[in-house]
């Protein structure tokens, strides 16, 4: 509680800060603007002060903000139904797991309503896959340097110290290995492989791809001792690497036998997936999972009229992509601490010697959002609506923020 020396809020923003202070576990370190409203690639704080916005509510709002489209069917829906459960049909679940299974190359769904939770299902499916095929088939291998939620199941599988280590002892049985070393993953399966999981773009990580060949061998190798192979699609999925999903960018084409998509799903309803081939949807009968709200009537609602518009947007993503890409790697050159610029379509990591934090905080006060992962490397994950004109805009003010940052080291 505020004590009576506390001094009364200046302003509604300072007001909206004070009282989470007091109210809110205090895990989120958030940044000091409060956000009111968004138009396209622009949101405003409650000041009005406008910023463009190359983050994306992390990757969420995949139309940007008050997108037409959207705001008419959530007004329609919202007037109709919102909510009904799973103890009855409603009309969107069947229509989305349809569109899903058409762009994924996997033929069923299971709804949750996010990233963790579709991962939580996933890793129950791999442990009765497991389960069914033999004594001690229970091993996970997953990747150093990964990310993949917060709930328990998925913290088991995330290869970052920083987030595990408060809660241990997690899932036994998950065996890390280093991205894109074929020899260790090799060496890691063995008959208890029940299951491995990956991001092919590592996102929390710092934007990290993994190489053609490493994601091939995956593939052979799960096919070999009966493991199911699992991407997780949540950061690097649904449109955002310039095709509907990373797996998609691997030649000769590979299928997963589980992929987990959710953030830009219900671009900001929260919506996110199980998708399965038929091996793995297999392993969940009658009663094995549930939830209350995942494939909630107005998310799943929102999804389907987002698909209707990403198969449009995918070229664009590519060519903005590109040229953001592109843009970045000019500005790089003239900036010796910037080490590499990586990633695919409208996800881009711009990987530094130097922390990014402050960086973070001048682009702010310069009108641009933008997010620092892994202390040292700036992420963009800006919606997929972006124009080349806002890309200039945005390298035009890094610009302006990565010579303060070389006069600083001088
Ligand atoms: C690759 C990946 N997996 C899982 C998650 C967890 O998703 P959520 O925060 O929706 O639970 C994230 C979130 O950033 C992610 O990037």
């Amino acid at each position: 509680m505020s004590s009576v020396a506390d001094p009364a809020p200046t302003s509604p923003a300072d007001a909206v800060i004070d009282l989470e202070r007091q109210y809110l576990l205090q895990n989120y370190s958030r940044y000091p603007i409060v956000l009111h409203r968004g138009k396209g690639c622009h949101v405003y704080d409650l000041q009005g002060n406008r910023y463009l916005d190359l983050i994306a509510g992390i990757g969420v709002n995949a139309l940007g903000h008050a997108h037409p489209r959207i705001v008419k069917v959530v007004r329609e829906q919202a007037a109709l139904l919102i909510h009904s459960s799973n103890l009855y049909y409603h009309e969107f679940q069947g229509p989305l797991a349809q569109k899903l299974a058409e762009v994924s190359g996997l033929r069923r769904s299971f709804f949750t309503n996010s990233g963790t939770e579709s991962m939580e299902g996933a890793l129950k499916m791999i442990r009765a896959h497991g389960n069914r095929n033999g004594d001690g088939k229970h091993e996970i291998i997953a990747l150093d340097n990964s990310f993949h939620g917060r709930t328990l199941g998925a913290l088991s599988t995330t290869g970052q110290a920083k987030y595990r280590k408060d809660f241990e002892p997690l899932l036994p049985g998950v065996r890390f290995v280093p991205p894109n070393n074929v020899e260790a993953l090799e060496a890691a399966f063995s008959e208890n492989t029940a299951g491995i999981v990956l991001e092919l773009i590592q996102g929390e990580g710092g934007v990290y791809p993994m190489s053609v060949e490493y994601a091939l061998r995956a593939r052979e190798l799960a096919d070999r001792f009966n493991a199911l192979l699992l991407f997780d699609e949540i950061q690097c999925g649904v449109g955002r690497p310039g095709t509907y999903f990373a797996y998609q960018r691997v030649k000769p084409e590979i299928l997963p036998d589980i992929m987990v998509a959710a953030k830009p799903l219900a671009c900001g309803l929260p919506l996110g997936v199980i998708q399965a081939n038929e091996k793995a949807a297999a392993t969940i009968g009658p009663g094995m999972h549930g939830s209350t709200f995942g494939g909630n009537v107005l998310a799943c609602r929102v999804a389907l009229e987002f698909f209707d518009i990403l198969e449009e947007l995918l070229p664009a993503i590519q060519r903005v992509g590109g040229y953001f890409h592109l843009m970045l790697n000019e500005l790089a050159r003239k900036h010796g601490f910037v080490r590499e610029v990586r990633g695919f379509g409208l996800m881009i990591g711009v990987e530094m010697d130097i922390p990014g934090k402050q960086m973070v905080l001048d682009a702010m006060s310069e009108g641009l959002l933008i997010n620092c992962t892994h202390d040292t490397v700036l992420r963009f994950l800006p919606p997929y609506i972006i124009t080349e004109r806002e890309v200039d805009t945005a390298v035009k003010v890094l610009g302006k923020i990565f010579a303060k940052q070389k006069g600083a080291i001088a």
